[in-house]
This record gives structure tokens, C-alpha cells and sequence, in this order.
């Protein structure tokens, strides 16, 4: 049974208030909240275990390595790789979309092609800019048409043996859209040798991940976004590929053997995590996991579908709005603007003084926004513990923010 009650009640932060109303929280796409488990075993692990992992002989180390690599094979359950050395530890998405342009340098060349996609985030773009950069590549974007769907004919144009790269995320942050990685993927492989990376930053805290099943390269995300502590996330690779590229970051731990003669490098994980980690945000990252498996993938999804769904509806219900990616299959997310009436953060404030948190401007989504051609919108994102009280809330609000704004 889905008791949202149960849910919300394992949440403590959701019973503050801010500006003297009860808090709606509907910028999950931003950041999730923590539930109590989470924070638990974060703050465990710093009052009982604190101790630098893969270093000690003594017992704490000894214990917070145990519970990091517990915590690997959690992650690696929870997206069905291979291998637990295929789940390299980062600090979220956009260090996993770095590294992963980082130590492919050596494998472009001048005038090879990166496909990506007008939906992306901004942390799949500059990296890649920066990688044409570095070698003379050239990036090449998938448009979308009026409804934010990509067109997928240009991908069939684009690819060839030129191409290098394709990197696009599973749902976009700042439209909500669910695109169709399995149809990219399998049209990658039939036309190129493409590495294949998805950002799964906006995907992972909403569906059942498979990345064997799935067939990619590379599956980066962010723990925050799903229950996790900040600057905590994943990246997977493949075995062969993570073997046979070279490091990101250079340092402590990622090395089998260093001297001034040279230096040879530790086997995966290690190789690409150079530096002490985030020992007691990856354990929590493990308990996020926990989290959402206890409380049911399907149950997760089902519930934010239902939240999205009636959220569209009430707002449609309203004159003069308009919902970007409307007619897109979407999760999570619904991202509109007020006709004719203010600016997306005039919209967020009034929002905010009812003690209801949206994002507004242009999510670092900008191409999306020129493409729109506006500023930003106001994005409401939901997470398993938002309520059908939380949206008639928002469009009390959103009807307040009419009247002031006209
Ligand atoms: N990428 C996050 C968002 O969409 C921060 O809000």
C-alpha cells in the first residue's frame, strides 16, 4: 500500500514552515529533500565511524571502507551493472559528464563529430564545446520542434563515421521530457562506433534504471536529486572502456605504483578516484537507494505520474497559460509561463511568500529557452512525498499571481 502520509512523515524538514505557511516543496528537479534514514546514517557515520576508506589497517577504516563498497554494490544493484567497479563515485552529474569528456581527448580528432541535443542541460553542452576545443571536433545538436520532441530524422542525417560521441540526457531537467533513448541508442550503434553517454541526472530518482539492458557506454547522475546528500553521484562505464582510457584526476589512491621513473595506475574503481571521497555522503547514497526501493520504484513513478497529470490538468484549466512540452510524454516536471503577465521570477516570488518553492528562469537550459524564445519558466517538480493538497496549493497560487501581475 502507498501511504503518502507514511511517506511525508519520514521527512522532517517537510513540516517547517517558510514565510509562515506550510512548505510546498515543488523544486525536486533542483534538489530532492532527505528523508530522515538518509540523514541517519550521513550523521552515523560521522559521529561513529569517521576514518579515510582503502588507507587503514585500524578498525574505523576498516568499517568505512566496508560501508562504502556496501554501498557501491547498492548502486550497482540499482542501475544493473556488471560489475561493481563499473560505479565510479563523483560529486554529481556534471563532474561525471567532465571526467567522461576529459578521457576521451585522445580519441578525437580534428572535424569528428559529437552529437547532442537541444534538450541538454548545460553540463552536457560546455563540456563538450570544451572538448571540440581541445581537438578541432565539431558538436552537432538534434533540434526539437514546437513541442520540445526531438527530431530524430537529424540524428539518422548526423551520424557517420565521423561521429565520435552521442551524449543526451533521459528526461530533460527543464521540460520534464522523456526522450527516446532506446531508439537513439539503437540507431548509435546500427551508423557509428559512437561512445554513447545519457545523462541520467533527471531520470534515475524517477525510473528503474537497467544500463546493460539499456546498452550504453556511459550513465552518469546525481545523488541529491534522489534522496541523497549534496555532491554525491555516479558514474557508470562499461569495463573495457573505463580500462582502456586514461585517468581523470591524479593523486592518492588511483595509483598501483608511483615513482619519478612513472607512475602505473590502480585498477577500477580506483583509477578514477583520485582524492579522499565523499565517504560519508557515498554511504548515505546507499541508504537513498534503500529509501527508494522500500518504498517501490513503481509506487514512485505511479504516484509523480498521477501529481504531473492532475497538475497539468488544473493549470490547462486556467486562461492564458502556457505549458512547454505539453504534448511530450514527460515525468516529474511541468514547466509553464504565466501569458502575457510578468516574468517567470515574479511568478516564484509571489509562489514563495505562499511558502511554495519553484524554480523560475532558465534552469541552465538556455538554447531551450532561446528556442522558446523566452527568458524562462516556472518549473514545478515533483517528488514521491508531493501531495494533490501541494497542487491545488500551486494554483491557488499561480491565480493569486495573475490577478498581481495584470
Ligand atoms: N540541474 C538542476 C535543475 O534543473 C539544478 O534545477
Amino acid at each position: 500500500m502507498f501511504d503518502i502520509q507514511e511517506i511525508r512523515s519520514q521527512f522532517t524538514i517537510l513540516n517547517r514552515e517558510v514565510n509562515g505557511k506550510p512548505l510546498v516543496y515543488l523544486d525536486n528537479a533542483a534538489t530532492s529533500q532527505k528523508p530522515d534514514s538518509v540523514l541517519k546514517v550521513w550523521n552515523d557515520y560521522y559521529t561513529e565511524l569517521n576514518a579515510n576508506v582503502h588507507r587503514g589497517i585500524h578498525t574505523l577504516s576498516q568499517l568505512a571502507t566496508e560501508e562504502m563498497e556496501l554501498s557501491r554494490r547498492k548502486i550497482q544493484k540499482f542501475i544493473n551493472a556488471k560489475h561493481d567497479f563499473e560505479v565510479i563515485f563523483t560529486k554529481g552529474t556534471t563532474e561525471g559528464l567532465n571526467l567522461i569528456s576529459y578521457i576521451l581527448t585522445q580519441k578525437l580528432k580534428k572535424d569528428d563529430e559529437i552529437i547532442i541535443s537541444y534538450l541538454e542541460h548545460h553540463s552536457n553542452i560546455v563540456p563538450w564545446q570544451l572538448l571540440c576545443e581541445r581537438t578541432g571536433a565539431k558538436l552537432r545538436v538534434i533540434p526539437i520542434d514546437e513541442n520540445g520532441i526531438l527530431q530524430l530524422n537529424y540524428l539518422d542525417e548526423f551520424l557517420s563515421e565521423k561521429t565520435k560521441v552521442v551524449s543526451v540526457n533521459q528526461v530533460s531537467n527543464a521540460l520534464g521530457i522523456v526522450n527516446p533513448i532506446e531508439e537513439i541508442i539503437a540507431k548509435t550503434r546500427k551508423n557509428s562506433d559512437a561512445y554513447i553517454v545519457i545523462d541520467g541526472a533527471q531520470s534515475a530518482p524517477h525510473f528503474e534504471i537497467d544500463v546493460q539492458k539499456m546498452d550504453c557506454d556511459f550513465f552518469v547522475f546525481s545523488g541529491h536529486k534522489m534522496y541523497a546528500p549534496m555532491g554525491t553521484g555516479i558514474l557508470y562505464g562499461k569495463q573495457e572502456i573505463l580500462e582502456e582510457l586514461p585517468p581523470f584526476h591524479g593523486g592518492g589512491e588511483m595509483i598501483a605504483t608511483c615513482s619519478f621513473d612513472g607512475t602505473t595506475y590502480a585498477g577500477l574503481p580506483f583509477k578514477y578516484e583520485a582524492g579522499t571521497p565523499n565517504v560519508g555522503g557515498n554511504i548515505a547514497l546507499g541508504a537513498a537507494v534503500d529509501f527508494i526501493e522500500k518504498t517501490g520504484r513503481q509506487n514512485i513513478q505511479n504516484h509523480e505520474n498521477a501529481l504531473l497529470e492532475y497538475a497539468q490538468r488544473k493549470l490547462l484549466e486556467l486562461e492564458n497559460i502556457k505549458i512547454y512540452g505539453e504534448k511530450a510524454k514527460r515525468t516529474g516536471v511541468v514547466s509553464f509561463n504565466l501569458e502575457g503577465v510578468g516574468i517567470s521570477s515574479d511568478v516564484g516570488m509571489i509562489l514563495d511568500k505562499m511558502g511554495i518553492a519553484v524554480r523560475t528562469g532558465h534552469h541552465c537550459t538556455q538554447p531551450i529557452m532561446s528556442f522558446f524564445n523566452i527568458a524562462g519558466t516556472v518549473r514545478a517538480s515533483f517528488a514521491v512525498y508531493n501531495t494533490f493538497e501541494e497542487i491545488d496549493k500551486l494554483i491557488e497560487g499561480v491565480k493569486k499571481a495573475q490577478k498581481m501581475l495584470s
